[in-house]
């Protein structure tokens, strides 16, 4: 049997109920919706409930992902999940999600690379299921963004939300999965956008546990114009090296930051606004969340044997592609 490749069979996203639109922002800090819509493309995002966690955002992914598959949580071996903003710093969202989801014949881990997380999960993924030792993989993205946002600083508030997604990978002996993966990084870029405080370089104590250091810092120009450049290389990379033209492609999923890095990237492998999954506007930047939570959003226009390309940049800095043929047509 040759080796298999590493299909997506389900896909299921979640978002929190309460919506911070751009006019309840109005009224917080020094911004207006004209200008946030006109410079980043979102109109609003979601803010996770009070003591709602990451594992709680987990568990519907994977509590929705077993129904649609009509498989049971103790089939699944092994569940990872992309995310800055796990419950604890230990133990892993993971371990919480396998847990109270009666995923009993599962391991896992949460693994952080900002907005590429949940790339950079399919990828580790992806190598479990071709080297044939796992058979149903949940791959999660997802972030409570808020609860890292400083509400009062408008370079940041006005962007990010919470929400995520999640895919099963299972085996696949015809070719359809993931096909290629071209993952980076460049750790020059952490002072651009990071979190000072919380960690073991400057962890919380009594002083500093008020100030700003507490939450996400981002330097929006360097990030935007390395954006820019990075995602729109590593789309283009992919597409020469699997000799994909832009009418070979039906899909790209791009990380939803910024509408124009969006614009740019699509711009850059000649596809028609038609063929580009944006959903920014109703739920901003939730990090490692937005491309499952578009696959989840266009999973009914999908057909089997489509030519689909990820693609993300963020904090780190990391960035990447995947190309994926998608295995299924939803019912
Ligand atoms: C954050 C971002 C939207 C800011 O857009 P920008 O065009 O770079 O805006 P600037 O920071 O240059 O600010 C332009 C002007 O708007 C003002 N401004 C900044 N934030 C504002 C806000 N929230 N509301 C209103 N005005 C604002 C600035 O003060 C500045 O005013 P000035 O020209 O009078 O000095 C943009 O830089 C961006 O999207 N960066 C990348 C974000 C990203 O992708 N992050 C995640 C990576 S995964």
């Amino acid at each position: 049997m040759t080796k298999p490749t590493a299909a997506v069979t389900a896909v299921q996203g979640y978002v929190p109920e309460r919506i911070l639109s751009n006019l309840d922002l109005e009224k917080m800090v020094d911004t207006n919706d004209e200008w946030i819509v006109s410079r980043t493309g979102i109109k609003e995002r979601r803010i996770a409930a009070k003591g709602e966690a990451l594992s709680d955002f987990g568990i519907k992914i994977v509590e929705g992902i077993c129904k649609k598959r009509g498989i049971s949580p103790l089939e699944i071996d092994m569940i990872i999940v992309g995310s800055i903003t796990s419950d604890y710093r230990f133990p892993s969202a993971a371990n919480i999600i396998c847990d109270k989801t009666g995923c009993k014949n599962a391991w896992g881990f949460d693994l952080g690379a900002a907005c590429s997380g949940f790339l950079y999960a399919l990828d580790v993924g992806r190598v479990y299921i071709e080297n044939g030792t796992h058979k149903k993989i949940i791959v999660i993205g997802a972030d409570v963004m808020s609860s890292i946002i400083n509400y009062k600083d408008r370079a940041t508030c006005i962007i990010f939300g919470d929400g995520g997604g999640g895919v099963l990978l299972e085996p696949n002996q015809d070719g359809l999965g993931v096909l290629d993966t071209i993952l980076k990084s460049d750790g020059s870029g952490r002072e651009f956008l990071y979190q000072a405080i919380g960690g073991s370089a400057e962890p919380v104590t009594r002083e500093n546990a008020e100030s700003d250091g507490m939450y996400v810092y981002q330097e929006g120009k360097t990030v935007f114009k390395r954006a820019v450049q990075n995602m729109a290389d590593v789309a283009a990379e992919i597409m020469d090296r699997n000799k994909l033209s832009s009418d070979d492609v039906a899909w790209l999923v791009p990380h939803q930051a910024n509408l124009r890095i969006i614009d740019a990237t699509a711009n850059r492998m000649g596809l028609g606004k038609e063929k580009v999954m944006i959903n920014i506007e109703k739920f901003g930047n939730t990090t490692a969340g937005t491309i499952p939570l578009c696959l989840w959003e266009w999973e009914s226009k999908l057909k089997k044997g489509d030519n689909i390309v990820l693609a993300s940049f963020g904090g780190g800095f990391t960035w990447g592609a995947i190309y994926l043929k998608w295995a299924y047509n939803a019912n």
